[in-house]
């Protein structure tokens, strides 16, 4: 088996800035079509995150960011105060209206306008030195991500032993981050160190992100994988067929509860009730000191029709309404670790979680 490749650097890329735009792998087409947008507009950019051509909580906040360099480059502003007013006033309130769940999407902008104040009130500033700034902040921000993920991967490394099998839910991979994933970063550490692992996707109703995300992304780099309904992982642990589950999040709380894709917490459940390990790999840009508890968590409410319709076919009566949480809260009892870029922890967990964060002496 050749090293799996997992940022797409040769054959595929998530997103990325060149010569003025924005492009990103279209997630909406896959596994059929691999489609790249190429944007040009910071609603272009905002449109792509709400109907998730580009989603997965670290990608989120890079298609963000990227939108905040795109909005000063694409501004006619020749003062410096004139440009940060409208990235101010008209771009970041555009992004941050996107989404409401994935915590990095907010680290991100939030990281973006810190970066504008600095610049704008350095000595010298101008518009196209700022315009310059945001731009090289945007690509630290997902080449960071990208090695972040290589060092998440590294830390989960001892969780994933060989011949293991690992369930997995939603797309947590190189599609959902700069490159290389989170819970699929994990993965992709254990089989570059020899590891024969197996993987088995959770299609993730109600946009089967498994299925068409999870599946490509891992059959693209050799890594085994098969595809299962999600009303299927309780059979097959009770077989014995699942040895570990590991998932990403999309915000998790001071405590260590952990919001992830809808679905995720009938998993936690279904692991403890089987004595199977259930971790969350995230990196600390997931992690929001602001919010206590799983309760102070924003769920995002999406559309009928992602319930309601399956490649163009409408399955219910039209009169009939549907339930659309798109993601749940797995308290933090029954995660057994989060896995970050500066190491594992142990839930509940607010101090060491808190500890994550002071700076390294
Ligand atoms: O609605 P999505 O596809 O953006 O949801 C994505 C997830 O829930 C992922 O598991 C999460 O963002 C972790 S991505 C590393």
């Amino acid at each position: 088996m050749t090293a799996p490749k997992g940022n797409g650097v040769e054959e595929w890329f998530t997103i990325r800035w060149v010569s003025g735009r924005v492009e990103m792998l279209d997630q909406r087409e896959l596994p059929n079509e691999e489609r790249y947008l190429s944007l040009t507009e910071v609603d272009e950019v905002a449109v792509a995150i709400e109907e998730l051509a580009i989603r997965g909580a670290p990608a989120i906040g890079c298609a963000a960011a990227m939108g905040v360099a795109l909005g000063a480059w694409r501004s006619d502003a020749r003062e410096v105060a004139a440009l940060v007013g409208e990235i101010e006033s008209q771009v970041i309130p555009r992004l941050r209206r996107t989404r409401p769940t994935a915590v990095n999407l907010f680290w991100a902008l939030d990281r973006m306008r810190e970066t504008m104040t600095r610049l704008a009130g350095a000595p010298g500033a101008s518009a196209d030195s700022l315009r310059e700034g945001l731009l090289a902040e945007a690509e630290t921000i997902l080449e960071d991500d990208k090695a972040i993920c290589r060092e998440i991967g590294q830390a989960g490394l001892d969780l994933v032993p060989d011949g293991s099998r690992v369930l997995t839910h939603c797309n947590a991979g190189a599609l959902a981050t700069g490159g290389y994933g989170t819970a699929l970063g994990v993965v992709r550490a254990a089989v570059e160190s020899g590891r024969d692992v197996r993987v088995l996707a959770d299609e993730t109703r109600p946009l089967f992100q498994g299925a068409r995300l999870t599946a490509w992304e891992l059959s693209r780099d050799s890594i085994p994988v098969e595809v299962c309904t999600d009303n299927m992982a309780g059979y097959l642990m009770q077989q014995g067929e699942v040895d570990l589950v590991v998932v990403g999040a999309d915000r998790i709380a001071a405590n260590g509860d952990v919001a992830n894709k809808i679905g995720t917490y009938a998993l936690a459940v279904l692991a403890h009730a089987h004595s199977i390990p259930f971790y969350v790999a995230a990196p600390l840009s997931t992690i929001d000191l602001q919010i206590a508890d799983g309760a102070g968590i924003p769920i995002e409410i999406r559309g009928r029709d992602e319930v309601a319709r399956v490649g163009g076919r409408t399955l219910l009566p039209d009169t009939v309404g549907v339930r659309q949480p798109a993601f749940d809260v797995t308290p933090a009892s029954l995660v057994t670790a989060i896995v970050t870029e500066k190491g594992l922890v142990k839930p509940p967990c607010p101090e060491a979680i808190a500890a994550l964060f002071q700076p390294e002496s």
